[in-house]
């Protein structure tokens, strides 16, 4: 088990990782900046080909950057696999709003306009209504959580996301018991999302994702802001993504404006589309084939022709000690 569940007293990344490369990269370059100067050296240090290096800067909404300042780094860290590289991470996306290549969510992702931003919450909720988005996740503080990611097409990345516990995010809304499943929504904007206007896609809008209320409590699930120490790009999912690490990738719904607390299961996108090869649960799996391919291995990018860098898939994507207890009793074969 590679995984560490967060507790405040393991800071596990912040041992083997020079503080530094946790900061911000912006406010690190404009520190890096001022004490090299200071000091006569020249601005960007050693330090800055580290961990965030490649990462492009962007700016951010005030209030995320006011999170930003309060943030608990590493507090989940996956030990011995590298961090995707974030070019990587920004340039091979899934985001079928914005078309089927892999280029084109960072081709097309530009035109979304994130901010400002109205999630509707509505449903078996005692606090029902339309949030800004900083009001919505105002309460808790964010968290650098460092998770593998793995697609149901069987590529994996490892990416350091920034974002606030589901949990918490719940809570404050105060479902009712009556509430067993939370169903969230991603914008519909034809007019900023260029693969919604073409006919090719026979996805029905929105793009819906669902889970088990005991799932969306689960520590591990996290709304999320940010990813590399920044503001998420919009081919990523901006302003407000879900990451649910154990389960496979396109249950990480993207730019989410609406989330409903629901008596039954939803029917979520890919599950209506093709049930016989997309379950509601989609738990990564490597004994359940999809139809069409195994899910036994896994090519972890970047990779290439030659070095496709292909490693075994987990059960549980590699965190089944937290979360295997979700689904006792359950045949996972069958409820896939
Ligand atoms: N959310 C929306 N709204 N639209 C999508 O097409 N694709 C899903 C998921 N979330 C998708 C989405 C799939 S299939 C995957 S694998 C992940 O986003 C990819 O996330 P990434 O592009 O940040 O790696």
């Amino acid at each position: 088990m590679l995984i560490k569940t967060p507790r405040r007293s393991d800071c596990v990344e912040s041992e083997v990782t020079p503080e530094a490369l946790y900061l911000n990269r912006r406010r690190f370059m404009q520190g890096a900046a001022l004490s090299a100067a200071a000091a006569g050296l020249p601005a960007i240090s050693q330090a800055d080909s580290g961990r965030y290096a490649d990462v492009e800067s962007a700016d951010a909404p005030a209030w995320f950057d006011r999170k930003l300042g309060q943030a608990q780094w590493g507090s989940v860290t996956v030990k011995d696999e590298a961090i995707t590289p974030f070019p990587d991470a920004t340039h091979y996306n899934n985001f079928y709003e914005f078309g089927p290549d892999k280029g084109d969510p960072a081709r097309h992702a530009q035109q979304l306009v994130t901010d400002p931003w109205v999630v509707t919450v509505d449903g078996e909720v005692a606090k029902p209504g339309k949030y800004t988005i900083e009001d919505l996740v105002s309460g808790p503080a964010l968290e650098e959580r460092i998770y593998r990611l793995r697609c149901v097409e069987a590529w994996s990345m490892v990416i350091p996301w920034l974002g606030v516990p589901l949990a918490a995010l719940i809570r404050r809304l105060e479902p009712m018991a009556s509430a067993r499943y939370v169903r969230f929504e991603t914008l519909v904007r034809p007019d900023q999302m260029p693969g919604m206007r073409t006919g090719f896609s026979l996805i029905d809008w929105p793009y819906v994702e669902g889970l088990r209320m005991d799932e969306a409590m689960h520590p591990l699930s996290l709304m999320t802001l940010g990813m590399y120490g920044r503001v998420l790009p919009n081919q990523n999912g901006a302003p407000l993504r879900l990451v649910v690490p154990w389960k496979y990738g396109f249950k990480s719904i993207k730019s989410i404006v609406r989330i409903s607390f629901v008596r039954d299961q939803p029917a979520t996108t890919w599950q209506t589309m093709a049930p016989h090869e997309y379950g509601f649960y989609a738990n990564v799996n490597p004994a359940v084939s999809h139809p069409r391919w195994s899910q036994a291995r896994e090519r972890r990018l970047p990779g290439s022709l030659f070095s496709p860098n292909v490693r075994k898939t987990e059960m549980f994507n590699g965190y089944a000690d937290e979360v295997s207890g979700l689904y006792a009793g359950m045949d996972l074969a069958k409820e896939y």
